[in-house]
């Protein structure tokens, strides 16, 4: 069995990311653009500016990715490119870079879904995770808990009902004018709540409530934490004022509130489904592990959790570190990896019609 080398594309949201990952689990190349500073100053994600930065960036990542790895696409066995699920105007410029590489150096091509790469990206660098294993993605575009079968079978055992955790966190980030703080100026939301949280006196100050922990599923809500914490806040600025900065002198003890009540529910919600799957005999009993991907994957208080809950139950946690869990080329290569080795999904350069973006 030949070594074999991928090229990878993402372009589903506002990151341009090309990599190529070998057979043998080594990254030999991994550029990425992130168009995040744009569209902060727009105030969200508007999909035709994000398509037009895609567009503008595409060629000079893959460049990026083949001059730093000294490899052209001669070297390349298959080209895998993001198809879904994403922006529209972003997932096609991906996608069509990827089919016109294929077809242009008669290379296979490879769609892949997002979500899916995700999933798989633990397996490059943890050796321990087998098929299969549960998955956890948080992140602000998604929540979702899967049981991964096999490389292209998945299990959904719960969903997002309404906002993301890293929503959540972005939206309390905003209220609370974090931001101004000097030291979070350039921190993502979730990280700033983190940091703050961090400095809470009164863990218990404010008790928020997750009513769907009582909802007998895996699915998760996280809306109503919201309302809750814009409620308190304004109530506390009403009653105790701001500091220079702006942010109300409770911010520390409502960061760790927030944290907690969103642990909580990841924590309950990933126990339920372990316990279920176990009672079902829907998977062995030895060489568990809960993968945790995303952004919000990068909170430690989340995975310290986390590990406490696969401790119990006898799961190996594998979190990748943030760089693979944020969105990037890497995770596309590898997963074409996956999917070259047991020639799942793989399309001949001449036969790309077929070929949807969704
Ligand atoms: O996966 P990602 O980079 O982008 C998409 O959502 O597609 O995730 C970004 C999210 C943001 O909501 C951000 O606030 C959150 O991940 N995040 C964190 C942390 N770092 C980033 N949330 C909690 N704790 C962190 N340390
Ligand atoms: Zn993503």
């Amino acid at each position: 069995n030949l070594g074999f080398k991928v090229l990878g594309i993402e372009t589903s949201c506002d990151d341009t990311g090309v990599a190529i990952v070998d057979s043998d689990r080594n990254l030999l190349a991994n550029a990425l653009h992130n168009q995040a500073q744009i569209h902060l100053e727009n105030g969200g994600i508007l999909p035709p500016v994000a398509g037009f930065y895609h567009r503008a960036n595409m060629e000079k990542v893959a460049n990026q990715a083949f001059t730093a790895s000294k490899l052209s696409m001669a070297d390349i066995d298959a080209v895998a490119a993001t198809v879904k699920p994403g922006l529209s105007l972003s997932l096609e410029v991906g996608a069509k870079y990827g089919c016109f590489l294929s077809k242009k150096f008669q290379k296979p091509f490879i769609p892949i879904h997002h979500m899916e790469a995700h999933a798989l990206t633990a397996r490059l660098i943890d050796k321990k995770v087998k098929f299969p294993f549960l998955v956890l993605l948080i992140s602000g575009g998604h929540c979702l808990l899967a049981l991964v079968k096999n490389v292209d079978s998945f299990l959904l055992l719960g969903k997002g009902l309404d906002n993301s955790p890293g929503e959540v966190l972005d939206k309390v980030h905003r209220r609370l004018k974090l931001r101004n703080i000097p030291e979070l100026q350039n921190f993502s939301g979730g990280h700033a709540v983190e940091v703050m949280a961090e400095k809470a006196t009164n863990r218990t100050e404010f008790p928020f409530e997750i009513r769907a922990n009582s909802i007998l599923s895996c699915d998760f809500s996280f809306s109503g934490l919201v309302t809750q914490a814009y409620n308190t806040i304004a109530a506390e600025e009403q009653k105790y004022g701001t500091t220079a900065d702006g942010v109300i002198p409770s911010a520390p003890n409502l960061c760790a509130a927030i944290q907690y009540a969103i642990t909580r529910h990841l924590c309950r919600r990933v126990e339920r489904a372990m316990i279920f799957l176990h009672r079902k005999e829907m998977i062995p009993r030895d060489n568990l592990s809960l993968v945790v991907s995303g952004g919000v994957a990068a909170n430690k208080y989340i995975s310290r959790a986390l590990k406490i809950v696969c401790d119990t139950h006898d799961y190996h946690l594998s979190v990748p570190p943030p760089h693979l869990c944020n969105d990037n080329g890497v995770m596309i290569a590898w997963n074409g990896v996956e999917r070259y080795r047991e020639n799942l999904g793989v399309l001949h350069w001449d036969d790309l019609d077929s070929v949807s973006i969704l």
